[in-house]
């Protein structure tokens, strides 16, 4: 424990990413605390949505305005929010506030507010750094890692985006105790994909594990979500701007995309891509290319984390 603040440092799970600037990500409860005593000085833009609440979001900049320049901006939460116009009104908002090249972007959300606060800082000013505080299970072991920012328009998801590596990312277990049992399944989603693309022994401990998953347990989940961003760091290591190997990525996508753009966003991003997972599975079998003994396993799996 360290003054005040309700986190113990020394337990927490860290890990290096070394894409584009080389970067830590910090796993463990109370990590949105750490982020307060990490930083020292200087001008941020804490940008978040109407999900995240106003309680943590107004804790964040109070405690960061006791040293720092901050402003924070705020916008409509949801997949419809992923837009250039959401891109234009906040770049607007920071040129009116005066932000110069020296301020640093605080993405302090879900899969969306990463994604368009990474986008606008990859173009302010030619780009200045941003930290990704993720508050949903998806943005912890997906979105926040790796540097793909962007916008969706109305031909497709992430049409218009960059790759973009944040300077620091702090993921806070305890945001996951208030998500509901959907959104926490679309997190699961994601990382039993990493699991089946990449790495065996993650899938065995996935399918022991689950039942304490669910249950959010935290010393299971800090592991499984440490895990998890070990295999996809080590993906964007050696394949950053998907010109191959990082396609894996995108297992169960190529499905899951067409789901979440013919059914209007109505689905959860992890619930498409499990769907997806299954179908590109089913295909892979179809083509003989996958015993159907792991088509089973990955249903099994998929079924568990509900
Ligand atoms: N979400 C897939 C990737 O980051 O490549």
């Amino acid at each position: 424990m360290k003054g005040l603040r309700p986190y113990a440092e020394d337990t927490m799970k860290k890990l290096t990413v070394n894409a584009g600037n080389s970067y830590e990500i910090i796993i463990g409860a109370g990590s949105r605390y750490k982020i307060i005593d990490d930083i020292k000085e200087g001008s941020y833009v804490i940008i978040t949505d109407s999900n995240v609440s106003s309680l943590y979001a107004e804790r964040l900049f109070n405690e960061l305005k006791k040293k720092a320049r901050v402003s924070m901006i705020k916008f409509k939460a949801g997949e419809p929010s992923k837009t250039r116009q959401t891109k234009e009104r906040i770049e607007d908002e920071m040129l009116r506030l005066g932000i110069g090249r020296d301020a640093k972007i605080i993405a302090f959300g879900g899969g969306v507010v990463g994604d368009v606060a990474g986008f606008v800082a990859s173009t302010y000013k030619r780009g200045i750094p941003y930290i990704q505080l993720p508050t949903t299970l998806l943005a912890m072991v997906d979105s926040s890692v790796g540097g793909k920012t962007g916008v969706n328009t109305p031909e497709g998801k992430n049409l218009i985006g960059s790759f973009y590596q944040p300077e620091r990312v702090y993921m806070d277990l305890d945001f996951l105790d208030s998500l509901s049992k959907n959104e926490f399944a679309n997190g699961l989603a994601e990382m039993i994909k990493h699991a089946y693309i990449m790495d065996k022994s993650f899938f065995r401990f996935l399918e022991g594990s689950m039942g304490r998953i669910v249950k959010k347990d935290k010393e299971t989940l800090a592991k499984a979500i440490h895990w998890s961003c070990r295999i996809k760091a080590g993906i964007v290591e050696k394949d950053e701007k998907e010109e191959g190997l990082r396609k894996l990525l995108n297992f169960g996508h190529s499905y899951g995309h067409a789901y979440e753009t013919i059914m209007d966003y109505s689905i959860g991003h992890g619930e498409a891509v499990a769907a997806g997972m299954m179908m590109a599975a089913k295909t892979s079998a179809k083509l003989g290319l996958l015993k159907f003994d792991y088509i089973i396993r990955l249903r099994n799996l998929i079924d568990a984390a509900g």
